[in-house]
């Protein structure tokens, strides 16, 4: 049997009058790479907002390992694990793009490096650390050789692939990936697959929103798919395919993205 490591019950989230997540009951199985798809307006950044703690459900519940952390902040829910990034990606654009991966919250990783207590006579063997670590997750995501260069600078695919170096910082078991292929050319797409199926291996846990169902078919297993906050569909991309429904309101309406 597969451990689940997040897991929603009745997760409702409403924006007044409008029901943007509505009883989303779902399993994430540890080390799967989940596609959650649907139209656009069908509530999954909600639920990606709702799920990591940076909005309240109206109600319903949220369990990361099956402890209840419904209602938890983001930097709570960052420090068991839970990472994500955002579907637009905001980092301090006079900064370089090394400082931007140093400012990451650390999560579990800043716990072991951190420690209990933090001497002044520490601070500095602490922020060589950090730039290590930090250098290390960008040579991992490619963006080494643009380490000193202005994040505003960036192509908006490197900034996908810095949104990733920030995430891995804390070292977070799960992450939640709002459509990252968006708006990337096919080259960064490649080395962002490369590394999410690489870090996939290493046993993390992906949830990937994704319009370009050609992605989401071939790197996702299972496929979720959410219309009008509603879970619509759960299965193998295989059978995603083969729906009829999905195929005319979802995996058609691709243009929507
Ligand atoms: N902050 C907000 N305030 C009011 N309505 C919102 C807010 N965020 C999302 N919505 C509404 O909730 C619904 C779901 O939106 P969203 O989760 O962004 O969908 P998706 O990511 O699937 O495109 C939409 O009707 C959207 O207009
Ligand atoms: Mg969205």
């Amino acid at each position: 049997m597969t451990e689940t490591i997040l897991s929603t019950r009745d997760l409702t989230r409403d924006f007044g009058p409008i029901r943007a997540v509505d009883r989303v009951s779902l399993d994430i199985s540890a080390g799967s790479i989940t596609g959650l798809i649907g139209p656009n307006g069908a509530g999954k950044s909600t639920l990606f907002n709702v799920l990591t703690g940076m909005l309240r459900p109206t109600s319903g519940e949220v369990f990361l390992r099956g402890r209840d952390v419904t209602g938890q902040s983001p930097d709570r829910l960052f420090a068991q694990g839970l990472g994500r990034s955002f579907q637009i990606p905001r980092p301090f654009a006079r900064m370089s793009v090394l400082e931007n991966v140093m400012l990451a919250p650390m999560g579990q990783t800043g716990e072991k490096i951190w420690g209990p207590a933090l001497w002044p006579s520490r601070v500095r063997e602490q922020e060589h650390a950090i730039r290590e670590r930090a250098l290390d997750v960008l040579a991992f995501v490619t963006l080494d050789r643009l380490a000193d260069q202005a994040a505003g600078k960036i192509s908006g695919g490197q900034m996908k692939l810095l949104e990733l170096a920030r995430v891995l910082m804390g070292d977070p078991s799960a992450i939640l990936l709002d459509e990252p292929a968006a708006g990337v050319n096919p080259t960064l797409t490649r080395v962002l697959i490369d590394k999410i199926e690489e870090l996939n291996r290493g046993g993390k846990t992906f949830v990937i929103i994704e319009h370009d169902m050609d992605f989401v078919m071939r790197h996702c297993d299972p496929v979720i798919a959410l219309a009008q906050g509603k879970v619509v569909f759960r299965g193998t991309a295989e059978e995603a395919q083969a729906n009829p429904v999905l195929l005319d309101a979802y995996l058609g309406a691709k243009a929507d993205a």
